[in-house]
């Protein structure tokens, strides 16, 4: 590989990001607009709202990645961006530069599936770190167990059958009156309670089984604080949100080391928005000790939505000679595999 510069753009969801990156891995920019405090006062993104703050950042922050990075427009080897899955406004945005960009330079562009850009997020983290190796992609919209065999080459061993493990901390957070967006919020607020003080259900499914289910925990955590206020209870936020954290860390530190044992892959990589949570970290990080398994997570920049991930898959893609053509459009349920 020689000097590709990758220009990224990534707007899924509720973060306008454009990274520069060479030869795939080394990020020489990576610039994230959050409308965190846009959402905030409606407890959740509000979809329309999203797709016009990505118009008005859109032109800004690639301006600002080029310059971070150094690098001009005419230096640009290649253009990768997020079409799916996501918020169809939102990706259209990025999509659509991303198009303008490729056509006005006459450069090749690549669309990227947003999950599959987050476990990229890894090879950006540690620049040895190669495939085959089992993934656990946990974000606000996914929970899937991936066998990442080859760059671009995926087998999905398991994946929630109702809620994300990030919807199930955004709900809950709401229900006890946090903010937007509620993982961080739960991963603060659980630091000062009891992880023991409540036993919420574990959902294993059924034996061998490597899919997720977090609904019935939701339930539980929602009745039990139903039934707290009925009676008149206090009710001790702290020991519910470290309760309900346990159940959900405990079920995917589990299920990812049984799988890593069972099918004889020695490395796991966290990733998603739910990598960030330091209690996932912390018990994964102590059960791949125990069971001589190696743990890589990304830094909580690369964790969270970003383009610099999106970058790195795109450039594997343009090395290995894909291309997409310039009607690419957004694809609001892209699956893993598919593109
Ligand atoms: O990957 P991401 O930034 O966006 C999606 O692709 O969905 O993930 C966002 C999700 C949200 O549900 C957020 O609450 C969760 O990641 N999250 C966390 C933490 N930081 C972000 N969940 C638990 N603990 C955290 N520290
Ligand atoms: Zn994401």
């Amino acid at each position: 590989m020689d000097n590709v510069i990758t220009l990224a753009i990534e707007t899924s969801c509720d973060e306008t990001s454009v990274s520069v990156l060479k030869n795939g891995r080394q990020v020489l920019s990576n610039v994230i607009a959050s409308q965190i405090q846009q959402h905030k006062i409606f407890g959740g993104v509000v979809p329309e709202v999203a797709s016009r703050k990505h118009i008005e950042n859109i032109n800004q922050v690639i301006n600002k990645a080029l310059l971070e990075a150094n690098v001009t427009f005419n230096e640009v080897t290649h253009v990768a961006t997020t079409y799916g899955p996501g918020l169809v406004g939102a990706l259209l945005v990025g999509l659509s530069a991303a198009k303008a960009i490729a056509y006005a330079l006459d450069i090749p562009l690549n669309g990227v599936n947003h999950i599959e850009g987050h476990i990229y997020a890894n090879f950006i983290e540690d620049i040895n770190l190669e495939p085959p190796f089992l993934s656990l992609v946990v974000s606000g919209g996914h929970t899937h167990l991936i066998l990442m065999k080859d760059y671009g080459v995926y087998e999905i061993i398991g994946k929630t059958r109702d809620d994300a493990a990030g919807e199930a901390f955004d709900k809950i957070a709401r229900a006890l009156g946090l903010s937007y967006p509620g993982g961080p919020e739960i991963d603060r607020l659980a630091k000062e309670g009891n992880k023991d003080a409540i036993s919420f259900p574990r959902a294993y499914l059924e034996e061998g089984s490597y899919d997720f289910s977090f609904s019935g925990l939701k339930s539980a955590v929602l009745n039990h604080l139903n039934s707290k206020r009925m009676k008149g209870e206090n009710i001790n936020r702290a020991d519910i949100a470290a309760s309900f954290q346990e159940a959900v860390v405990e079920v995917l530190t589990e299920k990812a080391i049984a799988c890593g044992k069972e099918m004889g892959i020695n490395t796991i990589c966290l990733a998603g928005g739910v990598a960030a949570n330091s209690r996932l970290r912390n018990m994964l990080s102590k059960r791949c000790q125990e069971e001589s398994i190696i743990l890589k997570y990304p830094s909580i920049k690369l964790s969270t939505d970003n383009a610099a991930m999106i970058g790195c898959a795109g450039c594997y893609k343009y090395i290995k000679g894909f291309k997409s053509e310039l009607d690419l459009n957004a694809i609001p349920n892209l699956k893993i595999g598919e593109g």
